[in-house]
């Protein structure tokens, strides 16, 4: 167990203790019946003093988290009767530090096995994305490039993958050239390699709220002290962000400026310029994500933050799993400088280079003549299954407030007050039926009100199924938490 405490936080060690416990709860690292460290134990390990530790466990009881039984310890409460209280077997293993406070990408995809209708995952189903392109330009690849089985790829990439993006990016706005580009298996990778080579232990990074879960789980994992901003309309909240940087001093901001994961907000051309005026006054980094920018449904969107920065503050994330080929593992970071050559070393340490054949890959498709045309009809499908659901959402449901997106695959929705999404989501599941309860998108928790719909993560066929099923449950649930409050048992 390890929990970084933040010198500078509002919250107390107590506060802290919980909120390390909560997001490792709710994430699932830590399980429904299983057994806290004792107080003792726990008080000891960390260096604080054991009424500190009494009042953390104290208030994950009083938020639901855990329950006491005396003389046996504090368990993760458990909806059926806890299973574990007298298997204590592992329970041992609990008190070995580790630097992983919460995985919700875990949590998210590994319930989905018995699920039928996947509206939990940011993906796209095979039936949307281009699956035949990919596999004849794929074996095409590997014909030409067998060879290249035996060898690896240099670390900052392959030139010829490298050339591939730069010449792509020319259509973004972005005039990069080739040796500014560092591959990564990812976007999720690109996201941890500037975190794991510029956040520590109590560095403030800004992230939006709600956000991409992923990207919290990794800033978590540095210890980072994170603040959230909130998202308008137009994006994220600029003068929240600048009352922030007269107050603190942020070393980075983690932005998704379009087709936001989760609400499907862009953040407009106004902002993009002011952002770089904020990062350039306050000298902190903009780390800016952008899987989703080729899937508009009308007009493109403008061109990535990235395009107006003229001094380097701005380190651009291109994501190729959103629109090519998620199993190929790769995306592109973009930046110059000394932040380029550490990004090199810390990929290096990494994993010495991404796979070079899904490299080729991905340069193949984006260097195909094929592109433009794949991507309209991409496009077209999505923004069928998007109206599809917006429609289906409107017909089922009046209770539910959401704010449809110009592109991407994900809808924020708000629950009518009186249903909660994490029993929401346990009704669902009885359906084969899953969706993304909200909290996984807020670094720290909020009332649990909202939930993200994955609209092209299954079939457009099955699409009706699911959102029709979901509404009843809303309904049914809404129905019965308005009775319980009318009604109160006394
Ligand atoms: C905003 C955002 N960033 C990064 C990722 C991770 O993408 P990749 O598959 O390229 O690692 C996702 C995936 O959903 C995402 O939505």
């Amino acid at each position: 167990m390890n929990i970084h405490f933040k010198r500078y936080s509002h919250l107390t060690l107590h506060d802290q203790i919980c909120q390390y416990f909560m997001d490792r709860i709710s994430s699932n690292m830590i399980k429904e019946g299983e057994k806290l460290p004792s107080v003792r134990q726990l008080s000891k390990e960390l260096g604080v003093s054991l009424v500190t530790v009494q009042k953390a466990y104290q208030q994950l009881q009083e938020k639901g988290y855990v329950e006491s039984f005396q003389g046996k310890g504090v368990f993760v409460k458990s909806l059926k009767q806890p299973k574990n209280i007298y298997n204590t077997d592992t329970n041992w293993q609990m008190l070995i530090p580790d630097y992983v406070p919460r995985a919700q990408s875990l949590s998210i995809s590994q319930p989905l096995r018995n699920i039928r209708y996947n509206l939990a995952t940011a993906c796209i189903d095979e039936s949307i994305l281009p699956i035949d392109w990919i596999k004849k330009v794929t074996m095409q690849v590997i014909e030409q490039y067998s060879y290249l089985l035996g060898q690896y790829s240099s670390a900052n990439g392959d030139s010829e993958f490298r050339t591939a993006v730069s010449n792509y990016l020319v259509s973004k706005n972005l005039h990069i050239p080739p040796e500014h580009i560092l591959a990564v298996s990812g976007a999720q990778q690109g996201i941890e390699l500037v975190a794991k080579t510029f956040i520590g232990p109590n560095d403030i990074v800004l992230m939006e709220a709600p956000t991409y879960p992923g990207s919290i789980d990794i800033f978590k994992a540095r210890g980072a002290q994170i603040i959230p901003i909130p998202v308008e309309q137009d994006g994220i909240d600029t003068k929240v962000l600048l009352k922030i940087c007269d107050q603190y001093h942020p070393k980075l901001l983690y932005i998704n400026p379009t087709f936001q994961n989760p609400t499907g907000t862009t953040l407009s051309m106004k902002k993009r310029k002011e952002l770089i005026d904020i990062a350039e006054s306050y000298h902190f980094l903009i780390l800016e994500d952008d899987p989703w920018s080729e899937l508009y449904f009308q007009e493109p969107p403008p061109p990535p933050i990235k395009s107006f920065d003229q001094s380097g503050h701005v380190i651009y994330l291109k994501g190729f799993s959103k629109f090519l080929s998620p199993a190929c593992r790769i995306g592109a970071l973009v930046t110059e400088g000394r932040l380029l050559e550490k990004l090199i070393a810390a990929k290096s340490i990494s994993d010495l280079g991404s796979p070079l054949l899904t490299q080729k890959i991905i340069a193949a498709l984006l260097q195909s003549t094929e592109l433009n045309t794949i991507l309209q009809h991409l496009r077209n499908n999505l923004r069928k299954q998007a109206n599809q659901c917006v429609q289906l959402l409107h017909q089922n449901s009046s209770l539910l407030m959401f704010r449809p997106s110009n592109g991407g695959n994900t809808i924020w929705v708000e629950l009518p007050k009186n249903v909660h999404a994490d029993i929401l989501l346990e009704h669902a599941h009885t359906k084969q039926l899953s969706f993304l309860p909200g909290n996984a998108c807020f670094p720290t928790h909020v009332p649990n009100q909202y939930i993200r719909l994955s609209f092209a993560a299954l079939p457009a066929d099955e699409l009706e199924q699911a959102i029709k099923s979901l509404c009843d449950i809303i309904h049914t649930l809404s129905q019965k938490y308005d009775e319980i409050e009318r009604y109160p048992s006394f």
